[in-house]
């Protein structure tokens, strides 16, 4: 049966962990997936965390299966995070959200259910995009296509590549795009550029899949989210996925959800009642652990600020350590301007470093990045970033 069976390549991202504990170079660095690391290189775990987790060990509860749909105080507290507890999608009950397995389960609950939908539709994702939406997509059964973004000459975006190509799809065509903190460029396009991207999507009839699993690492947790407002806004149906990986460093729990706005309460209904099978024909119903302390800090009000100031902490360390490397690297002898590595959002900074680059930085001194050339700056810090900037200018 399984003689056939061709080796798969090792996956772009986490097959670089798999590399990375290999490495017996005393001096490595991981650069390679999105994981936050405090200045002393460690995952953090959050005080608040910590503390939602203190409140569920006093009053233990037994772990019977979850409803299909996962923790309603949960999918509640995601609207009210996601929409704003009095976004009239909210109160008018016309969004459908599900607890779901990470922003990946939330990405593949609503392609599942997309699949079934929007069967003939093409989906189009950024170039470049998170190495995973094309196989995610793809898998789900969709021919997926790209548009323009990234502008390598001008360190930037390709704006009006990006909107010609929304412009000339076709009616129905599922358009992917990063809510903020752009993965793997780090660019973000303008408010008033989603505006254009916003009026196109409505003029052209096309599905709007928004993927926001870096909520609070770009300019803070209501800005990076304010994009949604604007297609609630608009008037759109559209679908959001969700993570908490980051946001909350709870990478090993899975927390994310889905979240699907639809045109009134009654649709919606219908739509849950589809997500529900989309869960329990891949893995049933969602764990537990995980989303009860997501759930239990976003409704806690002292718990809550605890984890708007730890996330906010985050932040400013990834900025500052952005300035570090611009810093470094000039240092280093790195002539021309360098102001985009600031001027890129939430964990990553797209090097503009080629795969040979990127293959001689991990051989020669273990600093594993994707060979896309995406750093994970929130890998970096003080202790680390001089031997980094160092390895950089040698392999340049
Ligand atoms: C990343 O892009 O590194 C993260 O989203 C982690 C992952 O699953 O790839």
């Amino acid at each position: 049966l399984f003689s056939t069976v061709e080796m798969a390549p090792r996956d772009p991202i986490l097959g670089l962990n798999e590399q990375f504990a290999a490495d017996t170079n005393p001096a490595k660095v991981n650069l390679g997936v999105g994981v936050y690391y405090d200045d002393n290189g460690k995952l953090p775990l959050l005080k608040c965390v910590v503390e939602a987790e203190r409140q569920m060990l006093e009053a233990p509860k037994a772990r019977g299966y979850l409803p299909i749909d996962g923790i309603a105080a949960y999918d509640k507290a995601v609207q009210g995070l996601v929409f704003g507890a009095d976004s009239d999608v909210v109160t008018g009950g016309r969004v459908a959200t599900v607890q779901a397995i990470g922003g990946t389960g939330g990405l593949k609950i609503g392609a599942d259910f997309l699949k079934k939908v929007n069967p003939d539709a093409t989906v189009l994702i950024s170039d470049p995009s998170w190495e995973n939406h094309r196989a995610l997509f793809s898998n789900a059964g969709f021919p997926v296509g790209t548009y323009p973004y990234y502008d390598a000459e001008n360190r930037g975006i390709n704006f009006a590549g990006m909107l010609a190509a929304i412009d000339a799809a076709p009616a129905g065509t599922v358009v992917l795009l990063h809510a903020c903190c752009h993965n793997p460029t780090g660019y973000d396009i303008t408010g008033e550029q989603w505006d254009q991207v916003i009026a196109s999507i409505k003029a052209r009839n096309l599905v709007a899949f928004l993927d926001m699993a870096y909520q609070g690492f770009g300019d803070g947790i209501a800005e990076d989210g304010a994009v949604i407002g604007k297609f609630v806004a608009a008037g759109l149906d559209f679908f959001v996925s969700t993570s908490f990986s980051k946001s909350f460093s709870l990478y090993g729990e899975r927390v994310g959800a889905l979240s699907v706005v639809c045109a009134s309460k009654e649709e919606a209904t219908r739509v849950l009642s589809q997500l529900k099978i989309a869960i329990r024909t891949n893995y049933s119903n969602p764990p537990t652990h995980g989303a009860q302390i997501v759930a239990t800090v976003l409704t806690t009000p002292a718990l809550r600020t605890m984890w708007e100031d730890e996330l906010a902490a985050m932040r400013v360390r990834i900025k500052e350590m952005r300035t570090l490397l611009v810093e470094k690297l000039t240092a280093a002898g790195v002539q021309g301007d360098l102001s985009y590595i600031v001027r890129q959002k939430g964990m990553f900074s797209y090097s503009g470093l080629n795969k040979d680059q990127m293959v001689r930085l991990r051989g020669e001194f273990g600093v594993y990045g994707v060979d896309s050339g995406r750093i994970c700056v929130a890998a970096l810090n003080t202790k680390n970033i001089g031997y980094v900037a160092d390895a950089i200018v040698k392999v340049m």
